[in-house]
Parts: structure tokens; C-alpha cells; sequence
């Protein structure tokens, strides 16, 4: 596999003290960290799968329950009505964070949902016989599977932008991947696995030449960096609450008000209607006409809690934390014999997630073994079984880092690293 040795971004040990982020404050508001397990405190290193969440929303949501607890859009009591303010509050919140209008903003429960509204919606009644999706290797199961059955259904064309040796989105062929029989073009914006960041104004600069809409997973990328999608040229943006230090149950689907409006509803039900009769019913206005049912109300109030939270932070702070977090932990891991490490060696280009392999360990049993040392990481094929496949192995442990996370915790995965390999029978 692709060995990092060689060109390590070199980071100097002062830098590493504030990341302009004030972590040690940061800290403060998870009081799960403070929490011991075996003797230690966590190292929490498996926010790619889901963050922590600060007081501040967690609060957000206990005072939905002890003060104002009732659905929303139906009473007109004052409870009711206060829910309905700070639910429809949390849209508008979400639209500023990534440069968008709240009407365009529909809360789903996951990116999951999000990219499947997508394709049932727009993808049915837009995509027919012969034409032809293009997503990429890299893609997790959430973006491949839904328009794997799109194209089963339509008899359309499935293609795929494959991946370079290090785990980059390889483009060199795009104009013909992408062509005039192209309708979607779909990619995640930072890959679950490898950390990298797509090419993202290339790829849409194609896929516009040929009038494709594109779809963008951003699940991974919502959370650490500034994510405006009036500059990205994308057409659809989907996110989700629990990695980006909201609740679960929630999430973001954003899309142009044109595509949005000429699409039919994909649940269906109470609140996404404007008129029943036994005949025929018509649609509510964005973004409720996609918002069927009682939503996840206290979820989506945590959510504008989180986008509050991560704003006053600063995205542009929080992305250049995890930069030289990054850096700093490739920078001794690529010391540790017999340690694979998958994705760009160049911190600039990936997020805050190392995905690696030591040796002929399984990464189920060197996750336990760092679990042992306090360290949480994520082992398996992270939803991303065509990727881990074209990796040449069966299942990767991976880090992945948040602004909480530091250089000790750092240091000591690194350090659990090499006792593995002492215990493995490595060294
Ligand atoms: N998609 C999440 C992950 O990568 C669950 O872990």
C-alpha cells in the first residue's frame, strides 16, 4: 500500500498548543470526557462515526422537554408555539451555516435519508432508460446502494470515478465518465475512509458542461469545515446531526429551490400537504412539502444548538486543528513498522481521519487492544465495502478527530501502536 515516509508534513511542536482553538475551554463543555473507563479517560477517537455532544446542546434539548415540550405547527398555545420557533429557528440557523435559504433546507433524519429523498424523488421522475448516474469507488454504502436500485429500476447506466493510488479521486478520465447522457452525478465531499477531500469544483464544472445535477455526500464534511453551497455549484447537499456535535435522528438535506419545488414529495402524509380530499391532495411550500409527520423536534432544535456552537467556534479554526492534529499523528505513525497507512499523505488534503492496518493484525482485535489502553476507534469496512476491497484488505481501524481531540491523545494512540505491535508479536 502507499507508504507515507517519505513526504510528512513537517509541523513544529508549538504550533500544536492552540490550534487557534481553545481546546482545553472546549473540553470543558463534554463532561463525558472527564469520564474513566479502566482507569482512563477516553480517548475519543471515532467521530467519523458520531461526535460527542457539547452542554450547550444537550441543554438546548433539556429545555425543549422541561419548558416548552408540544409538536409543532398545530397548537396555538404558547408551548406549541415556542417549539415551532426554535424548530423553525434550527432551519434558519443550518441555511446561514452553509450559505444557503431556509427554505431549502430540509431536515431529515441522516445523510442517509437525505441522498435517498434524493433518489426517489428527483432520480424517479428525472432518470430514464439509457441514461447514465455517475458516482465514485469511494462512495459509502449510503451514496451507492440507492442509485444501485435507480438504475436496476430505470435500466440506467451505473459509472464510477476510480480512485488514484493514494486515495484520491482520480479525474484524469472525467470527460468521458462524464458525458451528455449523464443525469446525476453524485461523490461524498471527504471520504469516511481515507480522509480525502474531493475535487469538488472540477467534478461539478463537468458535470455542468453536460447540464448533470450533482449531489454531494456531506456527512464527513459538514462537521469540520466551512461548507458553502452557493460556491460548491452543487445542486443537492446532504448532512447529518450526529457527527457534527448534534443528536441523532436528524439531519440536513439541502437543495435549489427550482429542483426542489418541480420534485414530488417523497413521504407523505401529515404537514406536507396543503389541501386533502378523498380525490387528490396538494403540497405544503418548502421545505415542509419534504418534512411528512411530526418531525424530530427536540433533535432539530439540538441541531441549530450545534451549528450555534460550531459557528462561534469558527469552521475555518476547527479545520486547521484538525490540519495539524492530523499531521501530527501522521508524522510518528509513519515511524511505526509494519503500519499501513491508507489515503494522501499530506495533511492538507484529507480531513481529520487516518484509516491504517498494522501488519497482519485484524483490526477488530487492535481495536479492542486500544480499547484496553482507553483509545476508541472505529474497525471494519466503515460501510465502504467496494473501497476496502480496492484497498486489498478486508477491514481498516481508523482515528478519526474532533475539536476536542489533542496531541496527547495523539501520542497516546501512537504509543498503543507500538505496545500492539509488542503484544501482536510484531516486534
Ligand atoms: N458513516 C459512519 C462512519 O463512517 C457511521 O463511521
Amino acid at each position: 500500500m502507499i507508504d507515507t515516509r517519505d513526504n510528512i508534513l513537517e509541523v513544529a511542536p508549538e504550533t500544536l498548543a492552540g490550534h487557534g482553538l481553545d481546546v482545553a475551554a472546549i473540553r470543558q463543555d463534554f463532561p463525558i470526557l472527564e469520564e474513566i473507563e479502566n482507569g482512563l479517560k477516553v480517548a475519543y477517537l471515532d467521530n467519523g462515526a458520531s461526535s460527542l455532544r457539547p452542554e450547550p446542546v444537550v441543554n438546548s434539548m433539556l429545555e425543549y422537554f422541561h419548558k416548552f415540550n408540544a409538536n409543532i405547527h398545530r397548537g396555538v398555545y404558547r408551548w406549541s408555539e415556542e417549539a415551532t420557533r426554535r424548530y423553525e429557528g434550527a432551519h434558519r440557523k443550518v441555511a446561514r451555516f452553509i450559505n444557503a435559504h431556509p427554505r431549502e433546507v430540509i431536515f431529515t433524519r441522516n445523510t442517509t435519508e437525505g441522498l435517498n429523498l434524493v433518489a426517489y424523488s428527483w432520480g424517479r421522475t428525472n432518470v430514464h432508460q439509457g441514461d447514465e448516474i455517475v458516482s465514485t469507488v469511494i462512495e459509502h454504502h449510503s451514496n451507492l446502494v440507492p442509485w444501485q436500485i435507480l438504475a436496476a429500476e430505470k435500466n440506467a447506466k451505473l459509472r464510477y470515478i476510480p480512485m488514484t493510488s493514494d486515495g484520491q479521486l482520480d479525474i484524469t478520465d472525467l470527460d468521458t465518465i462524464i458525458n451528455e447522457k449523464t443525469k446525476l452525478v453524485t461523490f461524498s465531499h471527504m471520504s469516511n475512509v481515507l480522509g480525502t477531500i474531493s475535487p469538488v469544483e472540477k467534478i461539478v464544472k463537468r458535470a455542468k458542461e453536460v447540464g448533470a445535477v450533482v449531489v454531494l455526500d456531506g456527512a464527513q464534511s459538514a462537521p469540520h469545515m466551512q461548507v458553502d453551497v452557493a460556491a460548491l455549484g452543487c445542486d443537492f447537499y446532504a448532512f447529518s446531526g450526529h457527527k457534527m456535535l448534534g443528536p441523532t435522528g436528524i439531519g440536513v438535506l439541502w437543495g435549489r429551490k427550482e429542483l426542489l419545488e418541480a420534485m414530488p414529495p417523497f413521504l407523505t402524509g401529515g404537514d406536507m400537504i396543503r389541501d386533502v380530499t378523498l380525490a387528490r391532495s396538494t403540497w405544503n411550500d418548502l421545505p415542509w412539502k419534504f418534512e411528512a409527520g411530526t418531525p424530530s423536534i427536540a433533535e432539530g432544535i439540538g441541531l441549530g444548538a450545534a451549528v450555534d456552537y460550531l459557528t462561534n467556534l469558527g469552521m475555518d479554526k476547527i479545520r486547521q486543528h484538525e490540519i495539524e492534529l492530523t499531521a501530527y499523528a501522521l508524522e510518528q505513525m509513519v515511524e511505526i513498522p509494519d503500519l499501513t497507512i491508507y489515503g494522501p499523505v499530506d495533511a492538507q488534503l484529507r480531513g481529520g481521519i487516518i484509516s491504517f492496518n498494522l501488519g497482519e493484525v485484524h483490526p477488530h482485535d487492535l481495536a479492542t487492544l486500544l480499547d484496553r489502553e482507553g483509545i476508541a476507534v472505529r474497525a471494519g469496512h466503515h460501510c465502504c465495502q467496494p473501497l476496502i476491497e480496492l484497498l486489498e484488505t478486508t477491514a481498516t481501524t481508523r482515528a478519526s478527530f474532533y475539536i476536542y481531540n489533542t496531541p496527547e491523545e495523539v501520542d497516546r494512540l501512537v504509543k498503543a501502536l507500538y505496545k500492539a505491535r509488542t503484544v501482536f508479536h510484531l516486534a
